[in-house]
């Protein structure tokens, strides 16, 4: 740090300290650094408006810099405004400042803890990561190490070689449409949908397909149902748009059709969402009749069906039962389909199936949120689509997860068949287990501070209402980890209801 002590001459002598680390490295220029070190100390105060600073040939000799730099300074801090030159009495303070009382400031000044404008109500709220070394059964989420990466490597490699003219530029609100096609291909193989390239909307995950649903469909006050304990993110972007979410019972069959139709009574219903494959938290499996009975509601009471299909590749027992969408022929219900459990989650990519004119709202909503996909990304996984590399991947893990599931039932049994119990699931990545006997919440609290995150009912619950089970994922942990879940959750157990 240099420091000058330098005179004023209109005023009382006085000592100023020009607080310039001349010895630091740093790209910027030195006339501009001196120049930045007298702007801060005006803006500080510490220099008044009027004030005479030294001549240039002091200043210079003061700092061990050529009086160049500094009249450089000065004719920069002039054009600034910061300072006024009158002839043949030197440089001063500009005047027109407003006086800046003395305060003490960083010398870069950081983010102020709060905004210096209005923000109005708190909307969306994110996750605290969990802390380093826990384990979580807390989603229902892939194990991402077994995704084809070097795959998707030298696929995105190919992409960005052979096409790049494509991939680097503006494309298409709807998504590349080889990637279009290969999604349409898979969702009428797999899945009994009828659809072509041009009735599919890529976009980045099912959290954005559900945000632009809500966007496009609903106006504010608008009543939606949704399944009672349920998918929180889904909820989240539906309220965005200011809607009514109403709460629909789920039992062993799926979503309580009593219920709806009860509320279609009362209530003009806009949309209902549900997740019928594997119930999102409880995995049952919605029954065919009340397929039907959900599909001939919507028909009659004219509200869409959000069908988010999120895990159709990963049911154990038997074939995948078929999407809502397969036996919709009154174009009432809207598909939100995602990579993330068949590849990964980090990737962003989901779609949208819908009747056209549905599909071309919800693109051009897109085109303000986002313009278009991540080009790249989409034609390499199209690549990886068409070579069947991700079907293959599906399989595999697939088995891996069917044998994840029946080791967790298998040590659950053996350790806590007295504090849980469970239907052994036909599908999905986790277990939803009763709690006997002690308190799900504190049970879930008390295993976080073992380093074990697993979420009771409470957290997927609409009204925040406490039910006795817990949701333990298990698709995302090896058998070792596995194993030492379960014996964080045992050594966690709350001794006594609460
Ligand atoms: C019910 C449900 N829908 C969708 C998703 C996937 O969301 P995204 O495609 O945004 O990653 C998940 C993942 O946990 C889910 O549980």
């Amino acid at each position: 740090m240099v420091r000058s002590s330098l005179k004023n001459s209109d005023r009382p002598v006085r000592t100023w300290q020009l607080a310039l680390p001349l010895g630091e490295s740093d790209a910027t220029p030195l006339f501009a650094r001196i120049a930045r070190a007298l702007s801060d100390d005006i803006r500080r105060g510490r220099l008044k408006p009027g004030q005479r600073l030294p001549g240039t040939r002091t200043l210079a000799e003061s700092l061990a810099v050529h009086r160049n730099t500094v009249v450089a300074a000065f004719a920069e801090l002039e054009a600034e405004g910061w300072v006024e030159t009158r002839p043949a009495r030197g440089a001063f303070v500009s005047g027109a400042l407003p006086e800046a009382p003395p305060r003490r400031f960083a010398r870069a000044v950081g983010l102020a803890a709060r905004p210096g404008y209005d923000l109005g109500p708190a909307r969306g709220s994110c996750e605290a990561p969990l802390p380093p070394g826990t384990l979580s059964m807390a989603g229902g989420i892939p194990d991402v190490r077994l995704a084809p990466a070097a795959e998707l490597g030298r696929a995105l490699r190919r992409a960005l070689v052979r096409d790049r003219t494509r991939v680097l530029s503006y494309g298409h609100e709807l998504g590349h449409p080889r990637l279009r096609a290969a999604i349409a291909e898979m969702l009428a193989s797999t899945r009994g949908l009828a659809v072509g390239a041009d009735d599919v909307l890529v976009t980045r995950g099912s959290q954005m397909a559900l945000y632009l649903i809500a966007q496009a469909l609903f106006e504010p006050g608008d009543v939606v149902g949704v399944e009672e304990l349920g998918y929180r993110p889904a909820w989240e972007a539906f309220r965005a748009r200011g809607v009514e979410l109403a709460p629909l019972g789920v039992g062993a069959s799926g979503l309580d059709i009593e219920s709806l139709s009860a509320l279609c009574a009362r209530r003009r219903v806009r949309a209902v969402y549900v997740t019928p494959h594997h119930q999102y938290p409880t995995l049952a499996t919605m029954a065919a009749p009340r397929r039907l009975a959900l599909l001939e509601l919507a028909r009659r009471h004219r509200f869409a069906v959000i069908e988010d299909d999120y895990d159709h590749e990963f049911h154990y027992e038997g074939r995948p039962v078929l999407p809502l969408a397969s036996a919709d022929a009154a174009g009432v219900v809207i598909t939100v389909g995602t990579l993330s459990k068949i590849f990964a989650p980090g990737l962003r990519v989901g779609w949208v199936v819908a009747p056209p004119p549905v599909v071309a709202t919800l693109a051009g909503l897109r085109a303000h949120l986002d313009g278009q996909g991540d080009l790249p990304l989409e034609a390499a996984l199209a690549e990886l689509m068409e070579d069947g590399v991700v079907q293959r991947h599906a399989r595999r893990a697939r088995r891996i997860y069917q044998a994840r599931r029946d080791y967790l039932v298998a040590a659950l049994e053996r350790r806590l068949s007295d504090q849980l119990a469970f239907q052994v699931p036909s599908g999905g990545m986790a277990l939803w287990a009763r709690v006997r006997g002690v308190n799900a919440d504190a049970w879930s609290e008390a295993a976080l501070a073992r380093g074990l995150s697993v979420r009771s009912a409470r957290h997927f619950a609409l009204g925040g209402r406490s039910r006795p089970y817990l949701r333990l994922g298990y698709a995302s942990l090896n058998e070792r980890e596995l194993a030492e879940a379960v014996r964080r959750l045992w050594v966690a157990r709350p001794t006594r209801q609460r």
